[in-house]
């Protein structure tokens, strides 16, 4: 197993849960900024794990897990895994108009040139599978995620569904947790800039409990959070979301909400999050439990299969 740049830390975590160290490799870059990788150990006829989440910067982690990938084949490995715990890309899934690209189809495209399989987190859109002709392992973090909120739960709590995309998911918290589920209607208007429609279920006197996928601008939360106080719920909102990019200034953005708990997994390296009520969860035991499984050629639960 070798870990690329974006999260060492989870990588030594997940190997040390395997009672093993990630292997030396050298990364860095040439005088022009190239990326420069040479894998440091013996490969040849070996089964290898990257771990690399493709967060930001998207472009220069998924080049050096594709580089890291190439010189693994190049060396000899007789099967080259990628451990992606955050997929970037996931959510260019299809066009919104003409003159865009299908970008998670072309990273698709690309990641099975040199790859022989892939082990994800909560994709952004679980179809993204059928974009490869290897096969994609989808493992969820939502039943760690669950076991966190529990003990932050009030009697009166709703999950809220910040976009129709989150209802599954909500749905599947829902099935845990055994909470009634409203959601927001909201049109994406930039990449920075939502509106909200409508909200969907009984809110009003309740705390909220609001699930997603990933919180990248936090611009979904936002409008889900005014949308819900405007319904007449508690100000008191709990969150919890499978991938935390916050990028820009949402940390600051999110923090002048009533916030009472922010749950978060690892799989991007962020450690920083300033004044927002964090608790993170760790996935490396069910990365390493996964990754036992495929080194015993057993294939992992999926656990991402929604009602
Ligand atoms: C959208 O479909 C996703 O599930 C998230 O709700 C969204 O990508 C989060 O992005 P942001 O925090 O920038 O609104």
């Amino acid at each position: 197993m070798f870990s690329g740049q974006a999260h060492p830390m989870l990588a030594e975590a997940v190997a040390a849960e395997l009672g093993t160290k990630p292997g030396n490799c050298l990364l860095e870059n040439f005088p022009d900024g190239e990326l420069r990788v040479e894998i440091l150990e013996e490969v040849e006829g070996r089964q290898v794990f990257l771990l690399q989440p493709t967060g930001p910067p998207a472009a220069d982690r998924f080049l050096e897990l594709m580089l890291m990938a190439d010189a693994c084949k190049r060396a000899g490995a007789s099967q080259v895994i990628a451990v992606v715990p955050y997929f970037g890309y996931a959510r260019q899934d299809r066009r919104a108009k003409t003159g865009e690209p299908v970008g998670a189809r072309l990273i698709a495209d690309i990641m099975e040139q040199r790859l022989d399989r892939i082990l994800t987190v909560d994709l952004h859109t679980p179809s993204i599978e059928g974009f490869f002709r290897i096969p994609i392992d989808h493992v969820s973090a939502i039943p760690l995620l669950a076991e966190a909120l529990r003990p932050e739960l009030e009697p009166d709590s709703v999950l809220v569904a910040p976009d129709l995309g989150a209802v599954k998911m909500a749905r599947r918290y829902s099935q845990l947790l055994d909470l009634p589920v409203a959601y927001v209607h909201k049109i994406r208007v930039s990449g920075s800039e939502v509106q909200v429609r409508e909200v969907v279920g009984k809110v009003e006197g309740l705390s909220p409990v609001l699930v997603d996928d990933m919180i990248s601008t936090g611009g979904t939360l936002r409008s889900a959070m005014k949308a819900v106080l405007d319904m007449g719920c508690l100000p008191r909102f709990t969150i919890a979301a499978s991938h935390s990019l916050l990028v820009g200034d949402a940390i600051q953005q999110l923090a002048l909400f009533p916030l009472s708990k922010v749950i978060l997994t690892d799989s991007i390296g962020r450690t920083e999050f300033g004044s927002l009520p964090v608790q993170v969860v760790s996935l490396k035991k069910i990365l390493a439990e996964a990754m036992q499984k495929l080194s015993l050629n057993r294939i992992p639960e999926p656990t991402h299969s929604m009602p």
